[in-house]
């Protein structure tokens, strides 16, 4: 590829599928779907508060009785729509619907693979024009082909990701992806609306000095969170601390910088949420599986996040991700203390 102008994300991925010569090109194809689905999502975000009936609560909650936005549900029914009209998708299953659902025609049916999303991640800060994200991941079904997809497709372990990624609606607009190959990172050129190469292999630090948790929940925390809590802001000049704190509320865009910068993004168990409040099918397993191919770890306190088997849609895991020799200390704390499902 010539080196004089962008390459776009199409271009990169069927030049890395090209390396396997078994590939069909399907991946690629799903991924360029998902990619699609960013871009409108990304023009519906970039209206909010120009455009009607964008900003502010839809007035439903979602299966998990959480309060949906306008947003939330604009991004969840353009997914569900472009993965329909994909020849890759034989269904999906989505944090905003109770179930999954599969897609009953012919070519949907025959397709190899199911994708799973959080459509809209850190909705709580749409209307406050913080960074937002789409997360998403896809699995090879297990179900037969040329039969309509079942709900044992939607409940495999991180550990059998295919490839998973976020396209985060912040400063600019991004997809970052990740296949075993490593992790990838576009940037949208607003002028051809193609995402192009921006963040090639991107590699987590083995080290940070930021930690980002919902430090306000500190009450509720076990003890030896609290415990590291107190680690982190000690002061020792050699190990660099007390660490910064950096906490957006939005995941993608806590472990987008994650990613960049190296640190610690923790949503540990506690009083209220004796699970951690993230959802291991929508946010810990794709975000686990992306920060491990570029060298970090995800942990929930009792096992690698990818090891769990999913037993529920919707369940969820406590999680402590990034760069690794973080995690791993974190983990000389809280042990197996943390419950998990
Ligand atoms: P979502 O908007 O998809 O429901 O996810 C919100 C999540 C996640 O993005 C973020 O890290 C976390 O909730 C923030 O939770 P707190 O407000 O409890 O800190
Ligand atoms: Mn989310
Ligand atoms: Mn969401």
């Amino acid at each position: 590829m010539s080196q004089n102008r962008l390459v776009t994300m199409d271009e990169f991925t069927i030049q890395e599928t090209r390396k396997f010569p078994q590939a069909t090109g399907e991946l690629s194809s799903l991924l360029r779907d998902l990619g699609l689905a960013g871009k409108i999502i990304n023009k519906q975000v970039r209206k909010a508060g120009l455009a009607d009936g964008i900003l502010g609560a839809h007035g439903a909650t979602n299966v998990q009785g959480e309060e949906q936005m306008k947003l939330d549900v604009l991004a969840n029914d353009t997914l569900i729509d472009i993965l329909k009209n994909s020849n890759e998708c034989a269904g999906i299953a989505s944090e905003e619907n109770d179930n999954h659902v599969c897609y009953e025609d012919t070519f949907s049916a025959n397709s190899k693979y199911v994708v799973l999303f959080d459509p809209l991640d850190g909705s709580s800060n749409i209307d406050v024009n913080a960074p937002i994200g789409t997360i998403f991941s896809i699995y090879r079904r297990v179900s037969d082909l040329g039969k309509p997809c079942t709900e044992a497709d939607f409940l495999q372990a991180g550990n059998r990701l295919m490839a998973a990624g976020y396209i985060i609606y912040g400063s600019s607009t991004m997809m970052v992806y990740a296949t075993r190959l490593g992790v990838n990172g576009f940037t949208l050129e607003p002028s051809i609306g193609e995402f192009c190469l921006s963040h090639p292999n991107m590699k987590v630090p083995e080290d940070g000095k930021i930690y980002s948790i919902n430090q306000g929940n500190t009450i509720k925390l076990d003890d030896g969170m609290k415990a590291y809590l107190d680690y982190c802001m000690e002061s020792n000049k050699e190990e660099g601390r007390p660490y910064g704190h950096r906490y957006i509320g939005s995941m993608v865009a806590d472990l987008h910088r994650t990613l960049i910068k190296g640190g610690i993004f923790m949503y540990p168990a506690d009083k209220s949420n004796a699970k951690g409040k993230l959802r291991l099918q929508y946010e810990c397993n794709p975000m686990s599986f992306i920060v491990e191919a570029a060298g970090g770890k995800g942990h929930t306190g009792y096992s690698n996040v990818l090891d769990v088997q999913p037993t529920e849609l919707h369940q969820r895991v406590p999680i402590f991700i990034g760069s690794k020799n973080m995690v791993n200390k974190v983990l000389e704390f809280v042990g197996e203390k943390q419950t998990v499902a």
